[in-house]
């Protein structure tokens, strides 16, 4: 099953993330077939929804027998890419950045934080969790020796185009930016930005229309 990037849609694309969650939770059950029509019913999407996404990337299910769990698990994980390894540097050591080093789930998945990069001499030097904070003036050499493939920003908005624009410079193409500012850069880069406060504003939006 190849990856059909160019013809996948960003609504599909958003949505690989949930079949994998409901996938891997059949597989740790020991389920070993799922129809388009159960799967559906659990995620909240209808089963020609499902079909068509499934479509995108060749199709998988069969006729009459629906989806074999263990190995549509198998080609999810290839799909997105989680069947390597990735190695990331964070830049920005404060609250979110020891956060991320602190979470040892993305190691399970196959995303290492290799190391944290700050401006605060009262930051580098220290480690999280084992992983060392260096000053940002070392982060083009230490990326020429090691191998990055993500860049992370958990810097001050304020900051955030500038450090992209080192990483990129750097010669990391591919960003994970939690700074709450669209950062622009060249077309080959994949930015992918996490707001947190967008999911709390929906929240908040839903709460209202209780109301
Ligand atoms: P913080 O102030 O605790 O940490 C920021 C760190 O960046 C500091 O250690 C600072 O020394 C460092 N820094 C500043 N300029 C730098 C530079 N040029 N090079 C390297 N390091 C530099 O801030 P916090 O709370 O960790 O937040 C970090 C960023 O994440 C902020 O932009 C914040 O708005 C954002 N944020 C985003 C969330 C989300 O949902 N995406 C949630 C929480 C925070």
């Amino acid at each position: 099953m190849a990856k059909r990037r160019d013809r996948v849609s960003e609504a599909v694309i958003r949505r690989l993330p949930k079949y994998y969650r409901y996938i891997t939770e059949l597989k740790n059950n020991g389920v070993q077939r799922v129809s388009s029509n159960e799967l559906g019913q659990k995620m909240g999407l209808t089963a020609s929804q499902i079909r068509q996404d499934f479509n995108c990337f060749g199709g998988f299910g069969q006729q009459g027998y629906g989806y074999n769990v263990p190995e549509l698990h198998g080609e999810l994980k290839k799909i997105i890419g989680l069947d390597r390894q990735y190695n990331m540097v964070v830049i920005g050591a404060g609250n979110l950045g020891q956060a991320l080093a602190n979470y040892s789930g993305f190691e399970k998945e196959g995303f290492y934080i290799k190391a944290l990069f700050d401006i605060n001499p009262r930051l580098v030097g220290i480690s999280i969790r084992g992983i060392d904070v260096l000053d940002i003036d070392s982060l083009k050499s230490y990326v020429g020796k090691n191998h990055i493939d993500i860049g992370v920003i958990c810097t001050p908005k304020e900051q955030a185009q500038e450090i992209a624009e080192l990483l990129v410079d750097c010669g990391i193409k591919n960003i994970w930016n939690f700074a709450p500012v669209d950062v622009v850069l060249p077309d080959d880069v994949v930015v992918e930005n996490v707001h947190l406060s967008d999911s709390l504003y929906i929240l908040c939006y839903r709460t209202g229309e209780e109301s």
